[in-house]
């Protein structure tokens, strides 16, 4: 059909209504400014600021402390002086969008169901299994080891290769560092006194996990979309790796839950969206926490996001850290492997992080 063509290809044909198949339950639509083609909403929310260069130097107790109370109160928070060349940045947007750009049939010869294929070229959340369609069409890439996956990548636009290998490697270097200072902001570092074996030991296990920790690339296309009121470009999900480093562009469309509202966050130049994922949450069992969130579109301009998630290796299990059980925070979580997780994930009604709930 048709609609399996993407939502890049339905828009330039001129529509002037999303067709059936892409329009959500009233409930579930967003609450948008119908009257401003912008989709401007009024709710903004100014995330927490965390200044990489800063947790590299003197400061870092204090931005460590910064850290945790945004890992705890917003799941998400707003990186700055991250050291990754604004250029970097500017090259892998530009290159994704002159890859959507591309004829439909050089797109379409990545598009595949297996989940496990190093490129993945499709639209919608999970085609396969969503009922109402959300106007995104995305491109995935998984990224470690890089020798292994980078020469099945898009080797048209011509630079693709080459600029997507530079950004997976300066955000993997990111990623390594932030989520060490995020094991000591919940007083789980790997130096220090005090320590006893366990701990020791499990620190090390997890870092060991994430040198050879699996990384995808997402590209997020969402073209303008003729009635945005009644649709999504992605419906509200929680990352569920460890962490997702995302940058969006200058179009907003990135919501999050915040104290039970949706919240929009906009675009900040030369900055990274960083949120928690599903596996961190249950590491910190529960202290920190994975947010819903969700991508809005609009009437007049295309958008693209590019998000790179960071995750232990598949078969790596994932369980509560041994320091945040006690008798007076029971374990909140079962013990899981990402690989599991995604099984779960691909059946029928998932539920995402509540099936690992211990309680039930
Ligand atoms: C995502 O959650 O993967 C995408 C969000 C965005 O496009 O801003
Ligand atoms: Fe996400």
């Amino acid at each position: 059909e048709d609609l399996c063509k993407g939502v890049k290809q339905l828009s330039e044909n001129g529509l002037h209504r999303v067709p059936s198949k892409f329009i959500l339950p009233v409930s579930d639509r967003p609450d948008t400014n119908v009257e401003d083609q912008n989709v401007v909403t009024s709710n903004l929310i100014q995330l927490p600021i965390i200044d990489f260069a800063e947790l590299l130097g003197p400061n870092r107790p204090q931005v460590l402390h910064s850290l945790s109370h945004a890992c705890e109160q917003y799941g998400f928070f707003q990186l700055v002086n991250h050291g990754i060349p604004d250029d970097v940045v500017r090259r892998m947007m530009d290159v994704c969008r002159r890859f959507f750009d591309l004829p439909y049939e050089e797109r379409a010869r990545y598009m595949t169901t297996d989940v496990e294929a190093p490129v993945r070229y499709g639209t919608s959340y999970s085609p396969t299994r969503d009922t109402v369609f959300c106007w995104r069409d995305f491109l995935k890439l998984l990224c470690h080891p890089l020798p292994d996956f980078l020469p099945h990548w898009p080797s048209s636009p011509l630079d693709f290769q080459k600029e997507a290998a530079t950004y997976a490697e300066r955000t993997r270097y990111l990623f390594l560092t932030l989520v060490g200072a995020i094991l000591e902001s919940l007083g789980l570092g790997i130096e220090g006194p005090n320590k006893d074996e366990r701990e020791q030991e499990e620190v090390e296990d997890i870092l060991k996990g994430f040198q050879d920790g699996s990384q995808m690339i997402v590209a997020n296309y969402y073209p303008p979309c003729p009635e945005p009121e009644l649709t999504l470009g992605i419906p509200p999900h929680s990352d569920y790796g460890f962490l997702s480093l995302l940058i969006q562009g200058e179009v907003e469309g990135l919501q999050i839950q915040h104290q039970a509202q949706w919240v929009t966050v906009r675009p900040v130049p030369n900055t990274f969206v960083v949120n928690l994922g599903d596996h961190l949450e249950i590491f910190s069992n529960g202290k920190y926490k994975s947010v819903l969130h969700r991508a809005l579109v609009n009437a007049a301009n295309s958008r693209i996001s590019v998000v790179s998630l960071h995750s232990l290796p598949f078969t790596h299990t994932v369980r509560p850290s041994s320091k945040l059980v006690s008798e007076k925070n029971p374990k909140l979580y079962k013990d899981t492997s990402f690989g599991d997780f995604i099984e779960y994930l691909s059946t029928k009604e998932p539920k995402g992080k509540e099936f690992l709930d211990s309680r039930k």
